[in-house]
């Protein structure tokens, strides 16, 4: 596993407060921020990370709720647009999707809407304010995500998408809840752990990293989230 990278805090303004969930994609907001550089941060650790393998498809998860996976996974996509590579976000969180909101699109139609068409339906894909940032949202909330996750049906999409960007990130839910993470894991190059700064335990941390080695999942790298700036210095 490489070094943890940090996602220093932001200020509370920044949490959603329901009337303006777009104060969250501060890497668009606010690019000059500090939070923005340490995205910006992260996407050069994992471009180093991988210089032999170029990462193509990258999961999001967390050990538990609430720990930044959906503002992480948003952020991170919005700086590699912004390095002008053809980002398309996932919205592989079929219990509690986030993303449409921080972008302040449909969730429909989405992944489990194309999922149910066939194979050469076109993928809807949404255009977001950033260029060469698409999102595919979740659709309508499926009774077992993980079968349909791990599906054939998944790999063969990936592909399609693979076709049509750079990179492609998903993000999850957490992987210590349901196996939803752990299954995907096993079809992308790399996963990005999220942690909560003071607040994941350290075995629920060490049990994520066990159930994604039990399924041979690369993980690439750990973001410690909502770090204290004044911990870090240049
Ligand atoms: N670095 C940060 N600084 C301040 N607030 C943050 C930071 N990262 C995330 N948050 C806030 O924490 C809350 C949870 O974040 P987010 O929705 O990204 O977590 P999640 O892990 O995707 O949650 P879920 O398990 O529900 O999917 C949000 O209100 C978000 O705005
Ligand atoms: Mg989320």
């Amino acid at each position: 596993m490489s070094s943890p990278t940090s996602a220093p805090q932001t200020s509370q303004t920044h949490r959603s407060n329901g009337n303006s969930p777009a104060l969250d994609l501060i890497a668009l907001r606010d690019a000059r921020s500090p939070a923005a550089e340490a995205y910006r941060t992260l996407r050069t650790n994992l471009l180093f990370s991988s210089l032999d393998k170029p990462l193509h498809t990258l999961l999001i998860t967390s050990t538990a709720p609430d720990e930044g996976k959906t503002t992480t996974a948003a952020n991170l996509a919005v700086t590699m647009a912004q390095a002008e590579q053809r980002v398309i976000l996932v919205d592989c969180d079929l219990r509690r999707p986030g993303l449409h909101t921080l972008f302040q699109l449909p969730a429909e139609p989405g992944l489990t809407n194309v999922m149910l068409e066939q194979d050469d339906a076109p993928i809807p894909l949404h255009q977001t304010s950033v260029p060469g940032l698409l999102l595919l949202p979740s659709g309508p909330l499926p009774p077992r995500p993980a079968d349909l996750l791990g599906s054939q049906r998944m790999e063969r999409l990936i592909q399609r998408m693979s076709e049509q960007a750079d990179i492609i990130l998903f993000d999850t839910p957490p992987v210590t809840a349901v196996t939803d993470a752990a299954v995907l894991s096993t079809r992308v190059d790399g996963v990005l752990l999220v942690l909560q700064a003071g607040k994941t335990r350290r075995d629920r941390a060490r049990e994520a990293r066990r159930l994604l080695e039990k399924v041979k999942a690369h993980i690439v790298g750990v973001v410690l989230n909502n770090a204290r700036l004044e911990h870090y210095t240049y």
